[in-house]
């Protein structure tokens, strides 16, 4: 079923006057909207045109005490998304702070839809520690923020601060709302991912690592929370912003990275081990950072990892396991000698000598290897359409094998 439902919530900015091109964008869409006011907004605009747009009264806090029914509750359950426009400072302290002092906070408060702000104000409050502390805060609760324009601010000078324009917004909206109208074909099952480098170190200040930034891993993540999977995301160390609504244990090492994923992998229905884990690690970490003074050269003694693909091959009972393969040349000969050496169910292979795509990229081409079929190339897309093709796929073999 189509998610379609919008609650809009209306705060008192003085750019409320350009969420009427928003909303009317929303309507001609075909999305059912139900509109709040705060007080203070409607001392900008007249409810009267709010209601005119979406043909039906919007609500406020007079409403919030006379309705028969606990008005807060029944919008919060009624939406399938709540967008915040304009947001004004007061409104994301409110929200960081998990305030209920009104029709539109309350009604934040008690849904669980996933919630998109998009803030409005002078650069003065923008850059304020206590805002920046509060956008921060409503990141990491989940909530969606639409960074706001640089241009001309009501006060008659440039800044950041402005709402970016109805289209941009529009645009942003639609790419958002349709992450949420994905099918839930994931729900029940548990998604173990592995992702980034490891680092492995030399002594307290230096390691050694490679070009993995872990963005194909938590686009992966990302995808199975979005499609209802419960996840566990294991990752290295990297500058990503958090996937939301995952589990996340965060490693540094392949040692370390190993024991995370062995402990997981007996409740894990698909495992995908995206990581580029290191090979070899020095055989010893020195305790104090290592002088140069009096060498010419210095000699590293390196020694074998584990393996920790080969392990969880060894260990499949009930998992259904994905490995990648990042090679730099004989793209296919190497990786199909992996796949059968690690008993993994599918084997993504990427050429990482190519500077369009894999590493650091947000685009990736790879070809999907499984045993006993024909290799099959997944032209260049961007990682979250591959991770949707594993998905795709991984869930066909879980379909066959229950026949
Ligand atoms: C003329 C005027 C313009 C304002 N513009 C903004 C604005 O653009 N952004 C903002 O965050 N607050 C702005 N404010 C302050 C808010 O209206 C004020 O913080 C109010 O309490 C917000 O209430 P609400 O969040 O419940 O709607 C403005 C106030 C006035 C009087």
């Amino acid at each position: 079923m189509k998610k379609n439902k919008i609650l809009v919530c209306l705060t008192g900015g003085i750019a409320l006057y350009k969420a009427a091109s928003v909303v009317r964008g929303l309507v001609k869409a075909g999305f059912d909207l139900e509109i709040i006011m705060t007080a203070t907004a409607q001392k900008f605009v007249a409810p009267l045109t709010f209601s005119s747009l979406i043909k039906r009264p919007v609500y406020t806090d007079e409403d919030w005490f006379t309705a028969a029914d606990v008005l807060h509750i029944k919008l919060a359950d009624w939406a399938d998304a709540v967008i915040v426009i304009p947001a004004t400072a007061d409104i994301l302290a409110k929200m960081a702070g998990g305030s209920a002092d009104n029709l539109v906070t309350a009604s934040l408060l008690a849904s669980r839809a996933p919630k998109y702000v998009i803030p409005a104000m002078n650069e003065k409050m923008l850059t304020a520690p206590a805002t920046q502390r509060n956008l921060q805060q409503l990141s990491a609760d989940g909530v969606k923020i639409l960074k706001p324009a640089k241009g001309l601010l009501a006060e008659g000078y440039s800044g950041y601060g402005r709402l970016p324009e109805p289209a941009e917004i529009l645009t942003w909206l639609t790419k958002q709302l349709a992450v949420i109208d994905k099918q839930q074909d994931l729900q029940g099952k548990c998604v173990l991912i592995s992702a980034g480098s490891t680092v492995e170190p030399l002594d307290p200040v230096r390691y050694l690592s490679n070009n993995s930034t872990g963005k194909m891993g938590f686009s992966i993540a990302q995808a199975a929370q979005q499609r209802g999977a419960e996840v566990i995301l294991v990752a290295g160390p990297n500058h990503l912003a958090l996937p939301t609504g995952v589990n996340y244990q965060p490693v540094k090492t392949a040692q370390q990275m190993e024991q995370k994923m062995l402990e997981f992998y007996p409740q894990a229905d698909f495992v995908i081990m995206a990581a580029a884990v290191a090979d070899f690690r020095p055989m010893r970490t020195a305790e104090q950072k290592i002088k140069k003074t009096g060498l010419d050269q210095l000699t590293l003694e390196l020694v074998r990892n584990p393996d920790i693909l080969l392990e969880l091959g060894n260990r499949k009972q009930q998992q259904l396991l994905v490995g990648f393969a990042a090679e730099t040349q004989q793209l296919l000969a190497n990786a199909t000698a992996k796949m059968q050496r690690k008993k993994v169910d599918l084997l993504v292979a990427n050429d990482v000598s190519r500077a369009d795509v894999g590493f650091g990229t947000s685009q990736n081409e790879v070809v999907f290897l499984r045993p006993q079929a024909d290799p099959q190339l997944v032209s260049k897309r961007s990682k979250s359409a591959i991770a949707d093709k594993i998905f795709d796929l991984l869930l066909d073999l879980d379909h066959q094998r229950r026949k």
